[in-house]
């Protein structure tokens, strides 16, 4: 079989999706028009928080949650270093530190018995990541940042649709905001663009400004004399992290097929874990019964790094395209500059070693599924044999 298995996540666009982006571009208003409030609404509908901000990707809605929060020069941020190096910039762009965490080997996902020790005068941010699709503890992660008065911004790139105990991702039941991606891979796209979601009217408020270059426009709100009708001011450094109209169309048909989506990706994992989960020499990662997976990536964890590349080469050969996710990134030469060690959090590191993404989305095939996993244990059994 030639694979067309050219990346390990893509999007489902179908012709109502191209419809809803078409009339837009008809329409007056390719931005700042009444479908970036459609669809912060339905957003926010979606994950159950009072308010959402639309913004052009999820790097700027970790960056503009950020600014909300307060982050400034010489502040740290928490976070793990298992994840895109996008959770850890937001910091950087604030002038603030980012303080890395060891993960939990099993899943990934933050090891919240780590934290407290992280914790100095300086801490101001907590970004657990919900990586792979998967909630952190987020319950005793609120309490440790109750306890010190810090602010939680969860990383949900992953993890739309999601959930932990009772509460649905997004909706701010644990933390103050969380912040979304909608880039291709992701479960819902809008080409480029980001979500923040919040229950607190305040940092809805201040989102909003530094969304749009720390401009505002009531008259109530004005620090300087209201010049007449015309007038605005720049109160923030801001920036412009505005999302078209056109996009939140995209959004907004998309999220009417999220459930879909996602119910597609749990079908491919139950059957990827039927066909890995009592395989030697392969690890997966199992859902626990307060948490519900919805799989923006399906990783599975090799026995050695030499098994890793071994398995890798050989899904290429055969046209899977794969991706690792996630090189630690404090492992990154930018970091590395800024004075951050290799060796600073073992588990991350030795995870790093051992996986892999393979292909999950929601239009693989049977058939093609069938596929990588029949490439998966036959390259399997070769290292086996070879050793
Ligand atoms: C965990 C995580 N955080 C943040 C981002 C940044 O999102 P975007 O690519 O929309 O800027 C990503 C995207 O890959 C991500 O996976």
């Amino acid at each position: 079989m030639k694979s067309k298995l050219k990346s390990y996540g893509r999007q489902s666009i179908d012709e109502e999706d191209i419809k809803a982006v078409s009339d837009v571009l008809r329409s007056d208003f390719l931005t700042t028009g009444p479908k970036v409030a459609e669809f912060e609404q339905k957003f926010a509908n979606y994950v159950r928080s009072k308010y959402a901000v639309a913004v052009s990707s999820g790097t700027a809605a970790l960056h503009v949650a950020c600014l909300a929060a307060g982050l400034k020069e010489n502040d740290e941020l928490i976070t793990t270093p298992m994840t895109f190096a996008a959770s850890a910039n937001c910091a950087l762009y604030c002038g603030a530190k980012p303080v890395f965490v060891d993960i939990h080997p099993e899943t990934g996902l933050i090891d919240e018995t780590k934290i407290e020790n992280k914790i100095t005068k300086q801490t101001k941010i907590i970004i657990p990541v919900h990586y792979s699709g998967l909630s952190c503890e987020m319950e005793k992660i609120r309490k440790i940042a109750k306890k010190h008065r810090l602010i939680i911004i969860e990383d949900a790139c992953h993890a739309l649709g999601a959930k932990y105990k009772k509460s649905k991702i997004g909706d701010c039941r644990y933390s103050d905001m969380a912040v979304f991606s909608f880039h291709p891979v992701k479960h819902i796209t809008t080409g480029e663009g980001g979500m923040i979601t919040t229950n607190s009217k305040e940092l809805y408020e201040k989102l909003k400004v530094f969304r749009n270059h720390g401009i505002v426009r009531e008259p109530k709100k004005l620090i300087s004399r209201n010049e007449g009708p015309w007038y605005y001011e720049m109160q923030e450094l801001g920036f412009n992290y505005r999302i078209t109209d056109f996009q939140c169309a995209l959004g907004l048909s998309q999220l009417k097929k999220v459930d879909g989506f996602i119910n597609k990706r749990r079908e491919i994992a139950k059957r990827y874990n039927d066909a890995f989960g009592n395989q030697q020499d392969l690890e997966i990662i199992r859902e626990k019964e307060e948490q519900f997976n919805s799989y923006h990536l399906y990783i599975i964890k090799t026995s050695s790094r030499k098994n890793r590349l071994l398995l890798f080469e050989r899904l290429k050969e055969k046209g899977i395209s794969c991706q690792v996710h996630y090189i630690p990134v404090y492992w990154h030469p930018h970091y590395q500059k800024l004075g951050y060690k290799k060796g600073a959090c073992p588990n991350a590191e030795n995870f790093y070693n051992q996986i892999i993404s393979i292909p999950m989305y929601p239009t693989l095939n049977r058939k093609e599924q069938e596929f990588v996993i029949k490439t998966i244990k036959k390259s399997i059994k070769e290292a086996e044999e070879s050793r």
